[in-house]
């Protein structure tokens, strides 16, 4: 029997997430491409990470930038070409590097070949790989919508008289995964990929992929929370096993679920090593910890509980203790960064926090997963203008509310914290005009503190910078199996400044203290009296033995103990 504690590559790998369209621009039209990645490459194998995954970069016409593709085998020509991804492979595996791609297979753009032909008429051959209720049934149940301005997921098309569904933008129908010869294309598609040497997929929304196609009317319990709807479809774990089968199980390959709906009590069903479906994938705990309930995208701003951040960690690694492997993260494409989130990205305590979260993700069991600019301590932009927005999320929430007479200035208020576009804004690599990115207007605003120390050629030059900070921390996760596959137990579970555990594998023992305050803690941990603490790192000062058990916790502290 596998279990948690078989070493594989992926599990010990970190991985650093890529938005190519902040990263770096070479061809001066302000928007990254696949070589800006190329010429980034020896900085990336230099911060220790193992394993790259890249947002979408496939033809899009970028209605949720990428996330809407229009063919699943090329490339969006404002990231370049095959050839150029070819290179960028290629580079990667020179540097003993992975590459992990996203699979956008729950819905394509609505300007994908199939969804052309689909919508011609109802008996095309490609009418079935799609999503379409005949108008002359009715009004469909509802189905609610993430991207709509009327919040619905049935769109009327005139051409045949019929809605079709999209559970993201109109621009984005639902793929029909019923359809076993549409699932045959993606299963195409992934081998495609694998075959020119790709060593992953993040798969986006993936428990939402089947559906019960008779399109019941939503029960009760799911009005206003849809999502465990939505990822409970009956045949979900049916197509997880055919893709593992006919696909992943052919090759050495890593795959990580994005998984709104997964819960506690259902996670083994899609990671369980006997089960064959997937290796990890994201749940949605921490990332709905500070939000309002079921308005996903209201924030309840510096209301959460360490003590709940607490439990949430410490349950989910309870989940993955003997089977399945967990993912850690603090911040992505879709979520503001972490710093500001978790932290306090003030000029007192930007130092402390972000290097404190980076600790935090690199000692906890589980692959974490490391956001571009999350090594520099890049923050959110705050943006005052709807005209500076451009994500469809923020957009269309505007308009909806606009079109309900809805609060306009608390929505703006609301989104510098809640907006995906916070963590969008370019990567921040010098001084130089537009931080480097684009030597043109760049397709969103570049956050102005890269003059102020956020950016990477200064923070090269200071050996105290949370650049080499992370840098030290990635080699001490690395140089340490017990951080990686070691136990884990929390301490103090109710102190709310103080995030406190032990990390133990055979003879290797770790204490890890995080301040999550912006105050002062003293700390009394008996069982550690009369032992040698020895510390590894600390981003702060620290006395490094302790052998009377009592810990000195400043602001936003990290400290990593070795216990003998
Ligand atoms: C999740 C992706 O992470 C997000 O960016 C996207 O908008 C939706 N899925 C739809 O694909």
């Amino acid at each position: 029997m596998k279990n948690s504690l078989d070493r594989l590559w992926w599990k010990e790998g970190i991985v650093y997430q890529i938005y190519p369209r902040s990263f770096q621009d070479t061809t001066g039209n302000g928007i990254g491409d696949l070589q800006g990645i190329i010429k980034r490459l020896d900085y990336i194998k230099s911060l220790g990470v193992t394993i790259i995954w890249l947002n979408p970069i496939y033809t899009s016409p970028n209605d949720d930038n990428g996330y809407d593709i229009s063919d699943y085998r090329s490339i969006m020509s404002e990231f370049g070409t095959m050839d150029d991804f070819d290179q960028l492979l290629e580079g990667i595996k020179k540097r003993g590097l992975k590459l992990v791609m996203d699979l956008v297979v729950n819905h394509s753009s609505d300007e994908h070949q199939w969804f052309v032909e689909s919508r011609k008429s109802r008996d095309n051959p490609f009418r079935d790989y799609y999503h379409w209720w005949p108008a002359e049934k009715g009004t469909p149940p509802k189905r609610w919508s993430y991207f709509d301005v009327e919040g619905n997921a049935w769109k009327y098309d005139e051409a045949t008289d019929a809605y079709y569904l999209h559970y993201f933008s109109e621009k984005q129908p639902d793929l029909k995964w019923e359809n076993p010869k549409l699932r045959e294309e993606v299963y195409n598609a992934m081998r495609f990929w694998f075959d020119k040497g790709v060593d992953g997929f993040r798969m986006d929304v993936i428990p939402f992929i089947s559906k019960d196609i008779s399109y019941p009317v939503l029960p009760d319990e799911y009005e206003g929370n849809f999502v465990p709807f939505y990822a409970n479809g009956p045949k979900l774990h049916e197509y997880l096993k055919e893709m593992n089968n006919e696909v992943l199980s052919k090759y050495d390959v890593m795959t990580v679920g994005e998984a709104p709906g997964i819960t506690i009590e259902n996670a083994l069903d899609f990671v369980d090593e006997d089960r064959n479906e997937l290796n990890m994938f994201f749940h949605f705990d921490l990332m709905s910890l500070d939000r309002d309930g079921d308005e996903v995208f209201m924030m309840r701003k510096g209301k959460w509980k360490l003590t709940e951040f607490k439990k949430i960690h410490t349950d989910w690694d309870t989940v993955f203790a003997e089977k399945g492997w967990g993912s850690m993260y603090l911040n992505n494409h879709d979520f503001p960064r972490s710093v500001s989130r978790w932290g306090d990205d003030s000029k007192t305590h930007w130092y402390n926090s972000a290097t404190m979260l980076q600790t935090f993700l690199l000692t906890m069991r589980g692959t974490p997963y490391f956001y571009y600019g999350e090594e520099i301590g890049m923050t959110n932009i705050k943006f005052q203008n709807i005209g500076d927005y451009k994500d469809i999320n923020t957009l269309n929430r505007y308009e909806t509310l606009k079109n309900e007479g809805g609060n306009l200035e608390a929505f703006i208020e609301n989104e510098k914290d809640a907006s995906r576009d916070n963590a969008r804004t370019p990567m921040q690599w010098d001084t130089t005009k537009n931080a480097g990115f684009s030597d043109e207007k760049p397709w969103i605003k570049v956050n102005a503190n890269y003059a102020e120390g956020i950016n990477v050629t200064s923070q090269e030059n200071d050996r105290g910078s949370v650049l080499n900070y992370f840098r030290k921390m990635v080699q001490i996760r690395k140089d340490n199996l017990g951080l990686i596959y070691g136990s884990y137990e929390l301490l103090v579970p109710d102190n709310e400044k103080v995030y406190a555990y032990t990390r133990t594998l055979e003879k290797e023992h770790y204490l890890i203290l995080l301040s999550f305050s912006r105050e002062r803690e003293i700390l009394k941990l008996e069982q550690f009296e009369n032992q040698n603490a020895k510390l590894i790192i600390s981003n702060d000062d620290a006395v490094s033995h302790v052998k009377d058990g009592v810990f000195k916790v400043r602001p936003y502290h990290a400290m990593v103990y070795s216990i003998d």
